[in-house]
């Protein structure tokens, strides 16, 4: 039997691995008529979806701007347009004017005229979404920008009557989560989707590992280890002209009102794994780490360990590392009244074993698929009239995440109730200037670092 992770770093896939007519436009498309620019408007109500239309409608063709043509907005280009037929991508955000540039033609080779943007539509600044959310033609926003800005993106399309695909983690703080919670209710009164970058929910030995897992294949589940342990992570020096702002929006990862740290950024996918295990998310966390390697004006640790609790007394011990020179291992262990699971990260497989330790099922996975899965269930949901939306529980990972860090970073025993109802937590820059300064960086200190 297996007693430990397998070794599988589960790593970013950075890689690529027409109709023309206007206002009147596939009723089966929801749209806003106007972009709601702040996330406290009133919420608009665009027309729902009427499933008959769109069974009529099953191959109309879906317009597609993308917010945040970075590594991951042109891995799910890539992986919308290898799965999808029918669909076009039309218009592009992004504030570093070089990327549509960079990475469309790459795009157009292999896809052809899937990809169809026209020069007047590559929109570049720190306000290019708005653009994007202002365009009628668009059906369909991919949100790849980094996190911080991703409650306030997303509820801002879900006002604008765009469907959205939106990255993981879906916000960094409670306020963001708060805003994620409005938005998923949104979309729902208006008929509009929301898909999410957590791929492992659509990865066949996940889905396959965990629904026997509920339906009792190793008896009561009564805990459960995950770990996200990696070998380090990219940092971008500054580039001369820079602002504080457009520095750190460029060095993302190392800012945690952007990146959330790595608990948020990118061992959300396990800490998404836990929740669905166990039900939902947890009640409180206690935690510790710190940081030997980072960078000087990095704000991140470098590893942390949570102890989660789950209601009826189950626990789950979680983990995460970004140190170069160490052993990686990402996956799960679920231990029950009568057998264990281990599903590991990306292609790594899933195995149940019974109380004797002994293998009685398992099966493999492909990330690869799975992250192409996710687009093909958004726009398939979007024609069938019956639009997937579901950010509520990326949002409840993601806080959950946010749990963590809480508690590793104040040193303090968290209640998710406290966290999610009472916190104060906006680590959003209240001044935010893009041309602007931002205070010198620093990190947490336990003891300290205050609960607010
Ligand atoms: N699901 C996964 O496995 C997976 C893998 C990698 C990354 N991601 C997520 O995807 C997101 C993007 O990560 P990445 O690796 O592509 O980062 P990246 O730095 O490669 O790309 C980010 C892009 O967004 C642009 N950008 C930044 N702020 C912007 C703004 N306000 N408006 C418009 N454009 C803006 C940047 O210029 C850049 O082109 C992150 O949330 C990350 O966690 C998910």
């Amino acid at each position: 039997m297996q007693d430990r992770f397998e070794t599988s770093n589960h790593s970013n896939p950075d890689v690529p691995s027409e109709a023309s007519d206007k206002s009147s436009r596939r009723d089966f498309m929801v749209k806003g008529s106007v972009a709601a620019s702040t996330v406290g408007a009133a919420a608009m109500h665009v027309p729902a979806v009427h499933a008959a239309d769109a069974a009529a409608a099953n191959t109309e063709l879906v317009r597609i701007g993308i917010v945040g043509l970075g590594g991951r907005g042109s891995g799910a280009l890539s992986d919308t347009m290898t799965i999808n037929e029918n669909i076009k991508l039309v218009a592009t955000a992004d504030i570093d004017p070089g990327k549509a540039t960079g990475i469309l033609p790459r795009l157009q080779k292999t896809f052809g005229e899937k990809v169809s943007v026209d020069a007047s539509k590559n929109y570049v600044g720190i306000d290019a979404y708005k653009r994007i959310l202002d365009d009628p033609e668009i059906d369909l926003v991919l949100m790849t920008t980094p996190p911080g800005f991703r409650p306030t993106y997303v509820m801002e399309a879900v006002q604008a009557g765009k469907h959205v695909f939106a990255e993981k983690p879906s916000c960094v703080d409670p306020t963001g989560y708060r805003t994620c919670l409005a938005a998923h209710q949104l979309a729902k009164e208006n008929g509009t989707a929301i898909v999410t970058g957590t791929q492992y929910r659509r990865q066949t030995n996940y889905v396959e590992a965990i629904r026997r897992i509920h339906e009792g294949a190793i008896g009561d589940v009564i805990n459960m280890t995950a770990r996200y342990c990696s070998t380090g992570i990219w940092y971008r020096a500054r580039k001369e002209g820079m602002s504080d702002t457009q520095y750190q929006i460029y060095n993302w990862m190392h800012f945690v009102w952007l990146s959330g740290d790595q608990i948020a950024e990118q061992a959300v996918h396990n800490v998404d794994v836990m929740n669905w295990v166990m039900g939902g998310p947890p009640e409180s966390a206690y935690a510790g780490g710190g940081r030997f390697t980072r960078p000087d004006d990095s704000e991140m640790w470098d590893n942390m360990s949570v102890d989660f609790s789950y209601s009826g007394d189950r626990q789950v011990s979680f983990m995460c590392r970004q140190i170069r020179g160490t052993q990686s291992e990402v996956g799960n262990r679920i231990y029950g009244s009568n057998g264990s699971a281990t599903i590991l990260g990306s292609n790594g497989g899933a195995m149940i074993y019974d109380k004797s330790g002994n293998e009685i099922w398992s099966m493999k996975g492909n990330i690869q698929d799975a992250y192409r899965q996710e687009h093909k269930d958004l726009v398939d949901s979007i024609r069938a009239g019956n639009p997937i939306v579901e950010l509520k529980d990326t949002a409840d990972s993601s806080m959950t995440a946010v749990l963590g860090r809480t508690a590793a970073y104040t040193g303090q025993k968290v209640d998710w109730s406290f966290l999610t109802e009472e916190s104060k937590q906006d680590l959003f820059p209240a001044d935010f200037d893009y041309e602007g300064s931002r205070p010198e960086s620093s990190f947490a200190v336990p003891g300290e670092t205050k609960l607010i």
